[in-house]
């Protein structure tokens, strides 16, 4: 039984080295192809993987394709968007994901990012606090969750929004319950999106919802590039010149929102779950769910049910 890690942008080497106790443990064999940077290398390692833990890597057709022996594919993470679900079904391989395990990581990123904006990125100049400000969060899921905790330590005012998790949930976390989405962006200072990239999602953060943001309202992004319809905030961002946007997914048309000077931030990579923590827990969880699954079928986490 061989189980490729697959990681363009790799794990901690204490990720790597508690993945492989795991696996090793079980009886099994560990392939590691970390940093590749062409698709055939890839193609070519997953040859003769029985499982692959991956990243952000793509599982397109063409990978599940040249991956004969393949059973199961663990995204360690939370968002399974670059796997392709289908060609995975159709050739009776497994995915799943590791929900929770690098959310705090993403959700402490939001924080640090919004600090550094509020200080005007640290050029010197006076900035403002987070203190009293309202924080508005779109979608209440682990990292939402995590975001509204710390939001708090600093003394936000914190509401979210989450078309599929009730109010009564929200409330009970402590958090105000936006009526929809259009409240959230209308009353918030700053809005975090924690949204998945789906078909219904995908470019719905556009100019009519962002335009209804107070002046100098902040979006922050840590969730994925492609749930922002990027022309049309492009064109928002040259009218309201209040509004600003930070980001830890680079957007495609990075070098156009870089001339927001002073009003645009982009991670180079994405760095939100990139930690030692997180690298653990998601890396361990992704192996101990392989082993689970192979030797005793467990799917509590499959994502292609
Ligand atoms: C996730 O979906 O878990 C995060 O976006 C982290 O992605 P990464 O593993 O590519 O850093």
């Amino acid at each position: 039984m061989k189980v490729l890690i697959a990681t363009e942008k790799p794990f901690a080497a204490p990720a790597v080295n508690g993945i492989r106790e795991i696996i090793e443990g079980a009886g099994f064999q560990l392939a590691l192809l970390e940093k590749y940077t062409e698709k055939a290398q890839l193609l070519a390692a997953v040859a003769d993987a029985d499982a692959v833990i991956i990243r952000s890597d793509k599982i397109d057709s063409e990978v599940i394709d040249a991956a004969k022996q393949l059973k199961i594919v663990v995204r360690a993470g939370a968002g399974y968007d670059n796997v392709d679900l289908e060609a995975a079904t159709a050739h009776n391989v497994v995915v799943m994901n590791t929900p929770g395990q690098n959310a705090n990581a993403v959700a402490e990123l939001v924080l640090g990012l919004l600090v550094y904006t509020v200080r005007n990125f640290y050029n010197g100049k006076s900035g403002t606090e987070l203190m009293g400000k309202h924080l508005g969060i779109l979608a209440f899921g682990n990292v939402g969750r995590n975001v509204a905790r710390i939001a708090k330590g600093f003394g936000m005012e914190v509401s979210a929004y989450d078309a599929y998790c009730p109010a009564e949930a929200i409330e009970a976390a402590g958090v105000h319950a936006a009526k929809n989405q259009d409240e959230l962006f209308e009353t918030c200072d700053i809005v975090s999106l924690h949204i998945p990239a789906t078909a219904e999602t995908r470019q719905s953060i556009n100019r009519a919802l962002v335009g209804k943001m107070k002046k100098g309202g902040i979006l922050i992004n840590t969730a994925r590039k492609e749930v922002i319809n990027e022309p049309e905030l492009l064109a928002l961002m040259a009218e309201r010149t209040d509004l600003k946007y930070i980001t830890d997914i680079m957007p495609d048309a990075d070098a156009e929102f870089a001339k927001f000077e002073g009003r645009y931030f982009s991670t180079p990579k994405k760095m939100g779950a990139q930690t030692a923590e997180a690298n653990t827990n998601a890396g361990l969880a992704a192996a101990n769910q392989i082993v689970g699954f192979i030797k005793e079928g467990i799917t509590k986490f499959q994502v292609n049910k």
